[in-house]
């Protein structure tokens, strides 16, 4: 598949999952009872897939980027900046999911601050690379460059979008499937 292809690709199920987040998210701001484990989940599934595959070979594609384009230095670099950004924000709302999921009593505005926190950042995050990067980087990188993107980590299935899914994202790839 074309890199850029896969790159947009990802970012589209990172946006769904983000959406699925939201959803639970409304639901505790409206004083319901989200679905903890599906939360969970969901940052699992990004600190997992999106921190350890996806931002890695992006750091690698910013930073041939960079090369090729002075101009995109400075925005290459906040990016790159953000994803340990998003890493931090995803530890620190996970730690709170898991401590309500054992019975630990904790502040609602805690738990609303961190989970806003991380879906506005991400939200933006990946808008800021769908806008200003992916159509440069497909006009300015070589095949060279993209196999040094792809060889930035080694190659893993994707556990939860891929042809190998993992069993235990049954009850998350339903409810993207009820998003959608
Ligand atoms: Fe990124
Ligand atoms: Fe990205």
């Amino acid at each position: 598949m074309d890199p850029v292809v896969a790159w947009h690709a990802e970012h589209a199920y990172f946006n769904q999952l983000l959406r699925v987040l939201l959803r639970q998210v409304d639901l505790f701001h409206g004083g319901g009872q989200p679905n903890y484990e599906l939360m969970q989940d969901i940052i699992s599934y990004l600190t997992d897939y999106s921190d350890r595959v996806h931002h890695p070979r992006e750091d690698v594609a910013f930073a041939r980027l960079a090369l090729r384009c002075p101009d995109m230095k400075l925005p290459l670099a906040r990016l790159e900046q953000e994803h340990r950004v998003i890493a931090q924000a995803g530890q620190a709302l996970s730690k709170l999911i898991q401590a309500v999921i054992g019975g630990a009593v904790i502040q609602r505005a805690e738990l609303e601050v961190a989970a806003a926190t991380y879906l506005v950042y991400y939200g933006n995050h990946i808008a800021k690379e769908e806008e200003d990067v992916l159509a440069r980087a497909a006009k300015e990188l070589t095949a060279q460059d993209w196999e040094a993107v792809r060889k930035a980590v080694p190659a893993i299935s994707d556990p939860l979008f891929g042809p190998d899914a993992a069993e235990r994202y049954r009850e998350l790839r339903r409810q993207i499937a009820l998003e959608s």
